[in-house]
């Protein structure tokens, strides 16, 4: 695991979305797993900027999201699909039949579950898995108790989950109780991992999730295990990190770092949706 810390939370989205455009212009037919949530939406930002103005190409690209609520349609604005459309989707050049979610309104949940992990074994696997975390230290909905190596299945909403995504509902009592996800053991399979967390209220979980023991109660821990996972964080949720001299060093030295330390994240390009 490696860790990065920028300067602010956009410098943090950023350098994600600098990343992701490198490995998009290096393999265009590339396997991106995607995140949603509050954290997400400037890095989405950012790539449509890059697709207006730098020519970054999603036609080739085939992607799948972590997770979906149950029994929200596509229709629904609260469901994932609907924030995937309208922060990345419809304002690149992707082509929607390569863009994947779980269904959460699928008739037989379990049967979807199995349909989705074999829609990503028949593309050869995630190249490439964005992240967020959850405050109770869920990625995707990889809820305390989560198996390291469970697959993507049904879940239910923990307490604080609940707490946590319930303001973006417009009536709250509506948030679904739960959601289909990728299980830890399929997005510890993804080839590259990019966990990005901004903000204060990040600080603690971030602090347990990168230096502290692996355990299922936090399924961020098991990033530990993954061969390579990068986290990047801005100052403020980098706050309870005790090596964080450690890991600026290795980011200001590595040559694999090179291409990212040119200085322009200090001041990220304006996004077309701010
Ligand atoms: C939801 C998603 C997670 C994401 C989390 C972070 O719970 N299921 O995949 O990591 O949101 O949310 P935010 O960025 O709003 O803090």
């Amino acid at each position: 695991m490696e860790v990065i810390v920028r300067p602010a939370a956009d410098a943090a989205a950023y350098l994600v979305a600098r990343m992701i455009a490198r490995e998009l212009r290096a393999t265009p037919q590339l396997v991106l797993g995607l995140a949603t949530g509050r954290t997400m939406e400037s890095v989405y930002c950012h790539l449509v900027r890059m697709y207006r103005e730098d020519r970054l190409d999603f036609s080739l690209c085939r992607t799948f999201n972590l997770d979906e609520y149950v029994g929200l349609p596509a229709t629904d604005r609260h469901s994932y699909r609907h924030y995937m459309d309208h922060n990345l989707f419809h304002q690149v050049n992707i082509d929607r039949r390569n863009t994947h979610l779980p269904d959460g309104c699928a008739p037989d949940l379990a049967a979807e579950c199995r349909r989705y992990e074999d829609a990503i074994r028949r593309v050869n696997g995630i190249d490439l898995q964005l992240l967020g975390i959850g405050r109770d230290g869920h990625i995707g909905f990889n809820e305390p108790l989560s198996a390291l190596r469970s697959r993507t299945r049904e879940k239910a909403l923990s307490p604080r989950t609940l707490a946590q995504n319930a303001p973006l509902f417009d009536n709250p009592a509506n948030m679904p109780r739960r959601a289909i996800t990728m299980g830890v053991g399929t997005i510890l399979e993804s080839r590259r991992c990019l966990l990005l967390a901004t903000g204060a209220e990040k600080a603690d979980i971030i602090a347990k999730a990168v230096e502290g023991p692996i355990t299922a109660m936090i399924s961020a821990t098991a990033l530990q295990l993954h061969p390579r996972c990068t986290v990047i964080v801005d100052e403020a949720a980098a706050g309870r990190l005790t090596e964080t001299e450690y890991y600026r060093w290795v980011f200001a030295n590595e040559p694999e770092w090179e291409p990212f330390r040119d200085g322009t994240d200090a001041t990220p390009p304006p996004c077309p949706c701010d």
